[in-house]
């Protein structure tokens, strides 16, 4: 049986990448895409989104619910100078794509009301919809499954302070929110695990570029603004902590390693805003979480490279050309 589940992404670069695994795995059942404030101006995030159901040829098939345009309390901090436009500078015919009228955060009540312990989230942007969906109807913890969520680091670097993970900085009262609601959740974080496990080095992108399909090519257009930050601050490759998370919660032989961990999320320094306290189990504090440690890197970019290898026909013609 497929795995009912709904994407809450901030949509650009590696958050495409997880579209396409939920719109093209035979394990997935994408049930809805939830839009929430992020990496870019959210306009361009939704563009990204037709852009990728336009790839997968899946447009008009999974509903596009638009959330809440800025954090709870603090103002909305883009990552344009990594992503870009988030897609490569591509370009659809835009026109007739409708989102839904019912709001990101209401589509999330009323899907998980109405499979009450069935739909699993994954949250691949600030956790902003997921927190006022947990303030807005209290029901909503009960009726969620779990919750995967990329964000913060385990005990090592962030990225965007040095304390701090972008999802988790955007909008820290929102994931602390989330982290203190009682939610059964797994984290993919950035460091060590995204670093160590979901790094696609040049030649690998290539590579994938390289099988030709529509869906290679968008891959290798969409990675290639992230590539180059990502070499600028010495990752040696593009990253992809969005297409791990959603792929672990379809293939979970592909974490090897996870643990019981409390996560507490700091909210009130500006030094260490965002910061995610893991704490590993000897310090006496209940788990409120399970973190990914370590994944099956290898098996990961054979996952994504044969699900990029689907041929697909995009009704919408790109421009550039892809
Ligand atoms: C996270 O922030 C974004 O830049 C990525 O989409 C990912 O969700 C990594 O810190
Ligand atoms: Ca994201």
């Amino acid at each position: 049986m497929p795995i009912p589940f709904i994407l809450d992404t901030d949509t650009a670069q590696d958050d495409c990448v997880a579209m396409l695994v939920g719109l093209l795995d035979p394990e997935a059942d994408l049930v809805a895409i939830t839009m929430v404030a992020g990496n870019v101006g959210f306009e361009l995030q939704v563009r990204n989104a037709w852009m990728t159901l336009n790839v997968a040829d899946r447009l008009g098939e999974v509903p596009v619910h638009l959330g809440c345009r800025r954090p709870m309390v603090r103002d909305w901090v883009s990552a344009e100078n990594v992503h870009g436009d988030g897609s490569g500078g591509l370009s659809i015919d835009f026109a007739g794509l409708e989102s839904e009228d019912e709001h990101g955060v209401d589509a999330l009540l009323r899907l998980t009301a109405e499979r009450p312990g069935e739909l699993t989230i994954v949250c691949i942007g600030p956790l902003t919809n997921i927190a006022m969906a947990v303030v807005k109807d209290p029901r909503f913890v009960p009726n969620t499954k779990a919750l995967y969520i990329m964000g913060g680091s385990n005990n090592a670097r962030g990225n965007i302070t040095a304390a701090a993970e972008y999802n988790f900085y955007v909008d820290p009262e929102a994931a602390r929110i989330v982290f203190e609601a009682g939610f059964e959740i797994t984290v993919v974080p950035w460091a060590p695990l995204t670093l160590q496990d979901a790094v696609f080095s040049r030649e690998r992108i290539a590579e994938i570029r390289a099988v030709g399909t529509p869906l290679a090519r968008y891959f290798g257009v969409v990675c290639a603004q992230t590539l180059a930050f990502d070499e600028s601050v010495g990752i040696p490759g593009s990253t992809h902590p969005d297409s791990l998370t959603a792929s672990l919660l379809l293939h979970p032989e592909l974490i090897l390693e996870a643990s019981p961990y409390n996560v507490a999320i700091e909210a009130g320094s500006e030094l260490t805003r965002g910061y995610a306290a893991m704490s590993w189990g000897v310090h006496g504090l209940p788990s409120n979480a399970r973190i990914v440690e370590r994944a099956d890197a290898d098996a990961f970019y054979a996952y994504l490279k044969a699900l990029m290898s689907i041929e697909t026909t995009p009704p919408r013609a790109f421009t550039p050309a892809l």
